[in-house]
């Protein structure tokens, strides 16, 4: 087969290939932006450009499904161009956007919107979240045609631009996600208990970062969990359960996924990596995320979790805030969120590093699952001939320390300032095009592409 290829854009020679399986010295041919030939170095066909990828890693890009890249609405925290520059120094080729800007992405027309801004700004390929509301149930199909990826569900909020629907418009919506066959993602809290303990705590007058937790206690997020799985089931609805930060709800996963519900699952670095005692180094309300960053004994158990496959997915939440919007004196006036798409494969790669988890364990949470789970794979995800030509060297020798200075995100304030760098990506390729090297991006925005109208 590489027989008949005549001259390629682009040959990669000599790096070690990573796919969720095993690691595999292989050389990758590129045409028009996608993998033309996988093989060994001397029957790779001749080609425009080379590149050596001795002594690196050869990795798919990482496909992150849960960021907030701001715009419209809030680009004094983030732009499409400076996320996505962050995006592509992260190693991170793919994004899927959520619907909390201005205007929220409830409508058709927000839809078209958020991609037009995205189009034009984008360095790495992306999907729109379409936002489920109370009375947006006969617009989601709509939605979906206008080129929205996937939906969001924001089952626990108290934010007025995505209020929680109501129970019945929530088993509506399900019917007709089931009906389209699209994977609905869940941020599984329980509004009820968020607004009765969130009211009770501020007339209190408790203003302290415990309250935040109290506000979020693990039953929020298990009763969300498990209505998610139960209405999924009922309706035939795929979902994708949001930042998993509790321990108490895996039972209930494991149920649901027993119980053959078509459910995925992804947490964030900041549930592995943080807990409740880090509040101490980087003071008391910087620590604040929607879940909250738990106490450390939930840490160990997620990541069994990750490993064993109930958790199936590696994403960021990437929220990004300024730094003096995370250092308000009351917790409820301290943003939530961290900025996540630049240091997630860094933090990742260091413990790979430590033994923690090895590259082929990374490729699947971080590209292949996410591909799978969104009907991308091996479009993307993937090493594979035909596969877009999104591909990551790391380099495992890399060193040095995290440092919020660095990142290319506006809302730079990052929870993990000072932790160490034990493994790096060099080079990141969108369909065959370099978008990052050496920590900077070079891409040309305009060139990321919504997945959808890709396809
Ligand atoms: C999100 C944000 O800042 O957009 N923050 C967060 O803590 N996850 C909002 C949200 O999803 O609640
Ligand atoms: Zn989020």
């Amino acid at each position: 087969m590489t027989a008949a290829l005549k001259q390629v854009d682009l040959v990669i020679s000599g790096g070690l290939l990573v796919d969720p399986e095993r690691i595999v010295r292989n050389s990758i041919a590129v045409n028009n932006g996608r993998i033309a030939a996988i093989g060994p170095a001397d029957e790779m066909p001749p080609a425009k450009e080379s590149l050596d990828a001795s002594g690196l890693y050869v990795l798919p890009g990482a496909i992150d499904v849960h960021v907030h890249f701001r715009e419209p609405g809030f680009s004094h925290k983030e732009t499409w161009t400076t996320a996505t520059q962050a995006a592509a120094v992260g190693g991170v080729t793919t994004v899927f956007d959520m619907p909390n800007t201005n205007p929220p992405t409830s409508t058709p027309e927000a839809v078209a919107q958020k991609i037009e801004i995205a189009q034009r700004q984008a360095i790495v390929d992306f999907g729109v979240y379409g936002n489920i509301g109370e009375h947006n149930t006969d617009q989601l199909r709509a939605m979906a045609e206008a080129g929205a990826v996937s939906f969001k569900l924001y089952m626990g909020s108290e934010n007025p631009l995505v209020p929680c629907p109501p129970d019945g418009a929530i088993l509506d919506a399900f019917e007709v996600l089931a009906d389209l066959g699209i994977r609905c993602t869940v941020h599984a809290e329980s509004t009820p208990i968020l607004t009765w303990r969130g009211e009770r705590l501020l007339k209190s007058g408790r203003t302290d970062a415990a309250a935040h937790l109290e506000q979020h206690s693990d039953i929020a997020t298990v009763e969300g969990v498990s209505r998610t799985g139960i209405f999924a089931e009922w309706t035939g609805c795929k979902v994708h359960i949001a930042h998993e930060s509790t321990r108490h709800s895996l039972p209930h996963i494991r149920f649901a996924k027993e119980r053959g519900v078509d459910m995925t699952v992804e947490t964030c670095p900041h549930y592995l990596l943080l807990s409740t005692d880090d509040g101490a180094r980087l003071g008391p309300n910087f620590l604040r995320v929607k879940p909250p960053v738990r106490e450390s004994g939930h840490r160990e158990p997620l990541w069994q979790a990750l490993l064993d496959g109930t958790i199936d997915i590696l994403s960021t939440d990437h929220a990004p805030h300024l730094q003096a919007e995370k250092k308000r004196p009351s917790i409820w006036d301290c943003a939530p969120g961290f900025p996540g798409v630049e240091t997630s494969m860094m933090l990742m790669l260091a413990e790979v590093s430590r033994g923690r988890l090895t590259l082929p364990q990374y490729v699947r949470m971080a590209s292949a699952a996410p591909a799978k789970a969104f009907g991308l794979y091996p479009r993307k995800g993937a090493l594979s001939v035909d596969s877009d030509a999104d591909i990551v060297l790391v380099d495992m020798k890399r060193q040095g320390f995290i440092r919020a200075e660095a990142l290319h995100s506006i809302g730079n304030a990052t929870p993990f300032e000072n932790f160490p760098i034990l493994g790096a990506p060099v080079r990141t390729l969108v369909r065959g095009r370099t978008v990052a090297l050496d920590g900077k991006p070079v891409g040309h925005p305009g060139w990321g592409r919504n997945v959808v109208a890709a396809g």
